[in-house]
Order: C-alpha cells, then structure tokens, then sequence
C-alpha cells in the first residue's frame, strides 16, 4: 500500500509529522514517499505541483496532503500560486467526490458559535463535487465586453457548466452514502436561477428514483446557508456543487466547534484518494507546534478506510483519538477550563501511546 505524504506549507508538516507517526505504529505494510507541494514546492521546484509530486501522487493508493498556502504567495501569477497544487491534483487525478463530515464532538460542543443544543449530536456529511462547476469550466478569462451593460468595458468572465455524467456519478456516491447513514440527502442548488443548477436538480431527481429507500429533498442555497445555522440538525447528507459546497462545507465545520478535527477524503472512481484536515495552513501558527493535529490524524483513518480497505485500523484511530479527547488533552484551538492543553507533538504522542494500549488489551483479551 503506496501513500504519497505531502506535507505542503505552514502548519501542514508539523501536523502530517503526527498523522505518519501514527500510521508507523500500526504494523500494516505501508510505504511512504513524501514530496513538496504548494509553496514549498514552489520554493523547491519552482512550481506548486512539479511533475515529479504529480507523478508519485498518481502512482500511489492514496495521498496524505497537509494543507498549501501562505499570504506571501498572494501576488505570483494565478499558475503559480499555491492553491494551484489541490486543483491540480484533484483534476490530474479525477479526484470527483468529496467528503467532508462536519461532526460536533461531545467534550467540545461548548467550543460552538451556536447554542449547544443546536448541535449536540450533530452529523452531517458534506458531499461536495470536486472536479467540476464553475471551478474548472471553460472558457474562462478576461476580454473586452462585446455586450452587457458596459460594451467595450474590460471584463473577466468565468463558466458554470455540469454534464449529465458528473451529475449522475456525484447523486450515486451521495445516496450511497445515506444508505450507511441516516438515508436522507438533501441537494442543494440555485435552481431558481440557474440554468446549470436547474440541470442539477432534474439529474439528481432521476437517479434518486434508484434509491426510492432514501428520502430525498431539495433546498435553494441561501436558504441551506439559512438552515446550517438555524437547525442543523435536519441534513444527514448533504449533495452540491463545487462553488456552493465550498462556502457550505467552510460553514458547517465551523458550527461544529471542532475544525481542527474534522478529516476530509477526496476520491476518483478507483477509489484512490487524497486525504487532507477540512483547515487550511495557519500560516500564523505555523512551526509554533500549537496546531490541532488530530483532523490530520483523523484524514489517516479515512484513508484506511476509503482507500486501502483497512477498516479495522481505521476504528484504532478512531477509538484512539477518542481516548485522548477522553483523557481531557486539547491543543489551544480546542482548550477550555478544565482540559489540559497540549502541543502538537503531544497531541499525537498521545495518540500513538492510545492506539499502542488498545493493542496490548487486543491482545490480553484474543
Ligand atoms: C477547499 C479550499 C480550496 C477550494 C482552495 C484552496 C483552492 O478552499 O479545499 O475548500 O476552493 O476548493
Ligand atoms: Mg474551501
């Protein structure tokens, strides 16, 4: 089992540091090759994603990505910056699925922008499609008016387009999903707008007839962006574009309190995937060794699970990371009074100390 880890730029080293450790002590045959990527790449290579990344990535199972970006690259050109690397990867390697779980953790529900009795026990997965939308869709650039409200005005333009099989592949996954889950998914679009999204919507509504045992609901996304913060706790799974589920998976994983805990796992129609936390590279805490390593942590179990059909050591992690949360331990984004705060290092020290005695029970009791 062959994973690329690509630690990237801030906090996304410190933090990939904890999640190899832990996937070291798991006695499983994996083999590990890093690689620059986004910023560090570009310091190293001259370019976000060099070939030589893009290629390991290709030829592994599954990626291990910390995170890219830092203000200081905000005014290269657009190819060069960053960010370029993650779209890169997901559209080199066909990366359409993505899954982003906004869970609220017990022991941090206090740690939540909103009342705790919104989000007790919340659980919603974010099913966000990946390689195409307004993000990838072409044509694209800058030009002069020809027409609109300023003829013969410079202008930039971008093009919002989805085809039948992006849409159908992506409704799949989703219901899919619902079926281990709470077997409701709500769409979310702009239908009364637009096009594409009215595309959307009648794509999604067909192949919901296949899973007539899920419930299926559709929801404008102003008011999905309404409901996240009003109830919740009314979506299991939630299905949407790229643009729209960028800014709702942001959103979501904030409510929860916990988005230095939240794994995300991006995946192709082979089922290789890139794994990487839902933050970005803090670049303001980066080589403090004070970042959250455990939505790292949490994207290895994914990847276990997901990609290299290792589901048991997945539940380790798991169960693991629960132990320290149990144990009281918090990094500084998820302290509060009471707990002990911890570094990063300590943080997946501890983790590692907790999967190592889960062993020895396995062992006493087998
Ligand atoms: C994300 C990020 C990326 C995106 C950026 C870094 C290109 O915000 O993964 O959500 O917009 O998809
Ligand atoms: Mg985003």
């Amino acid at each position: 089992m062959k994973i690329a880890v690509l630690p990237g730029d801030g906090i996304g080293p410190e933090i990939v540091a904890e999640a190899v450790k832990v996937l070291q002590v798991l006695d499983l045959p994996l083999e590990l090759e890093s690689a620059p990527v986004g910023g560090a790449a570009f310091e190293a290579a001259g370019h976000p994603l060099p070939d030589a990344t893009l290629a390991l990535a290709k030829a592994s199972d599954a990626i291990l990505f910390g995170a890219v970006g830092d203000w200081k690259y905000d005014t290269l050109d657009r190819p060069l910056r960053p960010e370029q690397a993650i779209l890169g990867l997901r559209k080199h390697l066909g990366l359409f699925a993505n899954f982003r779980p906004a869970i609220c953790y017990e022991q941090l529900v206090g740690a939540s922008s909103l009342k705790p009795e919104l989000i007790s026990g919340l659980d919603i997965l974010i099913i966000r499609e990946l390689t195409g939308d307004i993000y990838f869709g072409q044509p694209r650039g800058r030009r002069t008016a020809a027409d609109g409200h300023f003829p013969g005005a410079e202008e930039a333009f971008d093009t919002m387009r989805y085809s039948r099989p992006e849409i159908e592949r992506i409704a799949h996954v989703a219901f899919q999903a619902a079926r281990k889950r709470s077997k409701r998914v709500t769409s979310v679009d702009k239908a009364n707008v637009l096009e594409t999204f009215q595309f959307w919507k009648d794509v999604v509504t067909e192949v919901g007839r296949e899973y007539p045992d899920v419930e299926l609901d559709h929801m404008y996304v102003d008011n999905a962006a309404m409901q996240l913060v009003k109830a919740p706790k009314r979506f299991d799974v939630v299905v949407t574009g790229n643009m729209f589920g960028d800014i709702l998976s942001d959103e979501a994983s904030m409510l929860t309190g916990s988005i230095g805990m939240l794994p995300s796992a991006s995946l192709n129609d082979r089922n290789q995937g890139l794994y990487e936390p839902s933050h970005g590279s803090a670049p303001d805490i980066a080589g403090k060794g004070v970042a959250n390593p455990l939505a790292t942590i949490l994207s290895a179990a994914m990847m276990l699970r997901f990609s290299l059909q290792q589901p048991e050591a997945a539940d380790r992690i798991e169960s693991a990371v629960q132990a320290v949360l149990a144990q009281g331990l918090r990094t500084a984004d998820i302290h509060s009074e009471g707990t002990t705060r911890v570094g990063t290092r300590a943080m997946g020290d501890a983790v590692v100390a907790a999967l190592s005695s889960s062993k020895t029970k396995a062992t006493i009791k087998g």
